[in-house]
């Protein structure tokens, strides 16, 4: 299915491969899309709003049973009438909030979310870049935490075969192209 997109990618081990991509992330055939979700997990706008509305509301009446979501946790549900099977719900931190150590919290929505990935057993998971949009988080500096995350995860996750970077227009891909590029180079 995603052959026709025109990716870059890197290969962490045997069989864990880091992909780029520019697509909406509602459209994917992947096992698990992650939602840039707020506390509530009652839906937003941005990436939340889309998930919500291409899932239909079967989705928000499955988030009003998991009671919300503390920032940089995460929760699963079902994909519903979206193409991927589950979606893996995170709460990325405010940049401009006075929330302590907010890189770190960002890259627990990334480590969270491939547990959870793990723990279900799902192989393929696809991210958006998590606190960029409304949350205000600096594109660069989230993409560095975000890739540096998955890479430093995938081994306690050894069922996750395949994660995207899915980037909603060419400067946030160009953005993930050039550091997926950085950590490849580093990993040599
Ligand atoms: N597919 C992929 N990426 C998308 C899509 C989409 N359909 N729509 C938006 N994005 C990108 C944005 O361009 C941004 O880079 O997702 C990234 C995250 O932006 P937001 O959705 O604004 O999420 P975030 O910055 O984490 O803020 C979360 O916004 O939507 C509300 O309810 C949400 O309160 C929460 C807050």
């Amino acid at each position: 299915m995603l052959e026709e997109f025109d990716m870059t990618e890197i290969r962490c081990t045997e069989n864990q491969v880091l992909r780029a991509l520019e697509a909406d992330i509602t459209t994917l055939h992947v096992d698990a899309i992650v939602n840039a979700a707020n506390r509530s997990l009652l839906g937003g706008g941005g990436v939340d709003g889309a998930i919500h509305r291409a899932a239909g509301p079967e989705l928000l009446a499955e988030c009003r049973t998991l009671h919300g979501c503390k920032t940089g946790e995460a929760k699963l549900t079902r994909g519903y009438n979206l193409p991927a099977a589950y979606v893996i719900h995170t709460v990325g931190p405010r940049y401009y909030s006075d929330e302590p150590d907010k890189p770190g919290l960002l890259a627990s929505c990334y480590r969270n979310s491939l547990r959870l990935a793990q723990e279900h057993g799902l192989h393929t998971v696809a991210f958006p870049s998590i606190s960029t949009g409304a949350y205000g988080y600096p594109l660069d500096e989230a993409a560095h935490i975000a890739v540096r995350t998955v890479m430093a995860s995938l081994a306690s996750c050894p069922d996750v075969h395949e994660v995207m970077f899915v980037c909603f227009g060419a400067s946030a891909l160009r953005t993930y192209e050039s550091v997926l590029k950085e950590f490849d180079k580093k990993s040599i």
